[in-house]
């Protein structure tokens, strides 16, 4: 039987390139844009001018279910923008119906799902798991092998740690077999500037607030404040981020929103970083 997936996929007819890259027919790869050995460009991509997208790289990918997912899935080519000047790894699976800024920094290995939109300058790093609705702010930093759970946010600014898990259904007991249970069914919100520290865990509609900093390995099961330090398992507040760093983390934030790179050219800090304990 010929399902929806087989049928969208048979209909493709691919130009192969130089390099061994597969172009499906009237995709458009922008001006000075390098497509590696064995990368697949699926229809509906529409790819900015001066990418690089390194060997084995999939984009544009329909998303396929076996029968047995619960959330509903679209078989279907939609549109996946790339923004100029972006850089994709080698063996990065794109889907479709994303959009991804200009010079987005994705790694190798990394997979980002239908639905997400990523903003400009934004690091994804090797092997992150973008799930399906994910939105990451412009200038935010994903660190490699973090899980991004679907219909999550991250805000401007914020820095995930290396194998972050975020979560966005705490009744998974019930919900697997399709129970309904009244909590929250979508991920967290990690705000403008907050950090979320290696290993860390972000249960299901938690919010992180402004520049907060999450501990590394803590379980959040609960919305962190802005500017507060949490950690543990459960994550509690541990003290307030000090008024000196809340001043230089902004004044970063602002040099790069401006296109001053901050490690060149950075902006007046504090006298006194050195914190108080
Ligand atoms: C939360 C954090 C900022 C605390 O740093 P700190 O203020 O310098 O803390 P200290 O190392 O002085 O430790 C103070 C106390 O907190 C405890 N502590 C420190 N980090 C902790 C953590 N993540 N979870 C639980 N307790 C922690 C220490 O054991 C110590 O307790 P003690 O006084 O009973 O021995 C730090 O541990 C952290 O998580 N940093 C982020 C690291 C990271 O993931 N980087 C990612 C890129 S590599």
């Amino acid at each position: 039987m010929t399902g929806p997936a087989q049928r969208a996929l048979g209909t493709v007819r691919f130009r192969r390139l130089d390099t061994g890259a597969a172009v499906a027919d009237g995709v458009s790869t922008g001006d000075d844009t390098f497509l590696g050995n064995g990368v697949t460009v699926y229809p509906g991509v529409v790819l900015g001018d001066g990418c690089v997208v390194l060997d084995g790289a999939v984009l544009g990918r329909i998303p396929i279910s076996n029968g047995t997912t619960t959330r509903p899935i679209e078989s279907r080519f939609g549109r996946l923008t790339i923004g100029a000047g972006t850089i994709i790894g080698a063996n990065a699976v794109l889907y479709t119906n994303s959009a991804i800024g200009p010079s987005v920094l994705i790694g190798d290995l990394a997979s980002i799902r239908e639905g997400c939109e990523i903003g400009e300058r934004a690091v994804l790093g090797r092997g992150v798991m973008a799930l399906y609705n994910c939105k990451v702010g412009a200038f935010s930093r994903v660190q490699d092998q973090a899980h991004l759970v679907g219909d999550m946010t991250i805000e401007e600014h914020v820095f995930i740690g290396m194998g972050v898990v975020t979560t966005n259904d705490k009744d998974v007991y019930l919900s697997r077999f399709g129970i309904e249970t009244s909590s929250p069914r979508h991920g967290p919100t990690i705000r403008k500037l907050a950090v979320v520290a290696a290993g860390a865990t972000v249960m299901a509609g938690i919010e992180v607030g402004e520049g907060a900093l999450v501990g590394a390995g803590a379980v959040v099961t609960r919305d962190v404040p802005p500017w507060t330090i949490v950690t543990g398992v459960p994550a509690r507040p541990a003290r307030q981020i000090p008024d000196e760093w809340r001043e230089a983390v902004l004044a970063w934030a602002r040099a790069a929103e401006r296109g001053v790179d901050p490690s060149e050219a950075p902006p007046p800090l504090p006298a006194a970083l050195a914190r108080d304990r």
